[in-house]
């Protein structure tokens, strides 16, 4: 018998619904969640839609109640009116909260609806106005946050602790709404699978284990999914793939997933989106320290992205098609692992001399962007990836890194992030530094000496061709370091949300060089 645990079904995020009624006249809801916005300056907070109905039915001054509380408005603030008898018209309800909505900013309804989140666990039944108080900045974030804020992962023996609300009601919206909450859900559900497949331990997480899931979750979304085992890849010459799984006893695989939108020509060139699919980084035989290997099951944080984003490419209205590649390999040691001054050669013949095996990640994207440069004709080529530790000393542990050979694909990669609360900043091409990337017996070394995230960015170039190319080093932003609003300490799934709000915009391709 194994003793990997398997995977026990784990929390999903709420329901969501709209509705024109506001909360006080929805009967069995157990909470009723009101918006609070910061006044100007000094002045007393204000409350928002639905404020006076309830008022009115429960006979309270909700004002005071936020004055006896000290509270301002601010994000994060949360006052509790406890209503133990129920309300005239809905014996259910058990509390009135006040949630602090700051100005209502898109970065202020995330976190209110994070706040609200975690205040709701185990409820049945919230209703509430706070993307009523501005749809249109609001509901996406909202949704967003009230989603990923209730977000755990858990492999107890007993029952997991509490579970997110099953129900939320957004109270005084228009019908019209209703397909902007449906992109919503879609976004923060996508969040939350890469989320949950970045917790995933590595004992349980193997390359053909990531490549079960990607058939499911392919199998789900109407995707057609195909893997390449390890004799696929050593016929076809995935060398970079090959030589990094080579040690582990579970064998690397690649999985592609596709997406075609309903209405378009089948010509249209593809977007093709590449993950970091590392299972596991001990670094290899150039072997991490322990403490640098604790967070290393999220290696494959760019792949569990790029599978995720997939699956709800539909949902958003991605106009057009889409494909995704995972090379996703266990970086392990033995007595076959790639040693330092190995030579391995890509898919298409470039060649790489390994002088450090921790520099995994760009071996395995390489194939696999060489791959869709031979085979697919992409429109554009994006790849995701936790690939350096500089990226993290440069931004921290709250921005992510881009690099790209297109202004324009920058820019709305750039937009995106911004929109979504994954921010990104965007680092250049130097080509200065290209002569770091030279070795005396290769193509390339894979770990050329200076500013590391630059360098492994020149590096992966090689591999896009003529393609417009973008690369995110999201080796920064994939580990939370503390519960912070929609983050819990932990694995991210950064770069989802982002990339959603980009495919699913109308035109995600404009301005865009040919390639
Ligand atoms: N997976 C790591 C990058 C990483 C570091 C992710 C910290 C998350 C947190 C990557 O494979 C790696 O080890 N990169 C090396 C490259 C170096 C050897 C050129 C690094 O950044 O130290
Ligand atoms: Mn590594
Ligand atoms: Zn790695």
């Amino acid at each position: 018998m194994s003793s990997s645990p398997t995977l026990p079904p784990q929390a999903s995020p709420p329901e969501f619904a709209v509705t024109a009624t506001r909360p006080h006249a929805l009967a069995g809801v157990d909470v009723i969640a009101l918006p609070v916005l910061q006044g100007d300056d000094a002045a007393a907070p204000v409350l928002g839609p639905g404020a006076d109905e309830l008022e009115e039915l429960l006979g309270v001054d909700l004002l005071a109640v936020l004055e006896g509380d000290r509270a301002t408005g601010k994000v994060g603030e949360l006052t509790v009116l406890p209503t133990p008898l129920g309300a005239p018209d809905n014996a259910d309800l058990r509390q009135v909260l006040l949630v602090g909505l700051g100005s209502a900013g898109a970065d202020d309804f995330r976190r209110a609806g994070a706040t609200l989140a975690k205040a709701v666990l185990d409820r049945d039944a919230v209703a509430t106005t706070i993307t009523a108080v501005d749809p249109e900045v609001g509901l996406q974030q909202f949704v967003v946050g009230m989603s990923l804020g209730a977000f755990s992962f858990v492999l107890k023996k007993e029952p997991a602790g509490p579970a997110p609300a099953a129900r939320v009601v957004l109270g005084g919206m228009a019908d019209g709404d209703r397909a902007a909450l449906e992109r919503a859900v879609a976004i923060a559900g996508a969040s939350w699978r890469a989320r949950t497949l970045a917790w995933v331990p590595s004992n349980l997480k193997s390359p053909a284990w990531l490549a079960e899931q990607a058939t499911a979750l392919g199998s789900e979304a109407g995707l057609d999914v195909t893997v390449w085992d390890e004799q696929k890849l050593a016929r076809e010459g995935f060398g970079g793939v090959l030589a990094v799984g080579r040690a582990s006893p579970t064998p690397p695989r690649l999985i592609r997933l596709d997406y075609r939108p309903s209405r378009r020509s089948r010509r249209t060139k593809p977007v093709v989106l590449v993950g970091k699919g590392i299972t596991f980084d001990t670094g290899g035989l150039s072997i991490k320290p322990g403490e640098a290997m604790v967070n290393m099951k999220r290696d494959m944080t760019g792949g569990a992205v790029v599978m995720s984003v997939m699956a709800a490419l539909a949902a958003v209205g991605c106009p057009v098609p889409v494909v995704g590649l995972v090379p996703a390999a266990e970086n392990s040691i033995g007595g076959d692992a790639m040693r330092p001054g190995d030579v391995v050669r890509h898919y298409g013949g470039r060649t790489t001399e390994v002088t450090n095996t921790d520099a995994e990640g760009r071996l395995v994207l390489a194939d696999a962007m060489a791959w869709a440069v031979a085979h697919l004709d992409p429109a554009v080529v994006v790849d995701v990836a936790t690939l350096t530790g500089a990226i993290k000393v440069a931004l921290g542990q709250q921005v992510g890194g881009v690099f790209a050979n297109d202004d324009a694909l920058a820019d709305a990669l750039l937009t995106s992030g911004t929109a979504t609360g994954e921010p990104l900043w965007r680092f250049p091409l130097a080509s200065v530094y290209e002569d770091r990337l030279s070795s005396r017996v290769a193509d390339a070394d894979n770990a050329g000496s200076g500013p590391g995230a630059i360098i492994a960015a020149l590096f992966l170039q090689h591999f896009a061709g003529d393609v417009p190319w973008a690369h995110l080093d999201l080796a920064s932003t994939g580990d939370a370091p503390a519960d912070s609003y929609e983050l819990a300490k932990g694995p991210t799934g950064f770069g989802a949300r982002l990339l959603l709000d980009w495919l699913g915009s109308p035109e995600p391709l404009a301005g865009v060089r040919a390639s």
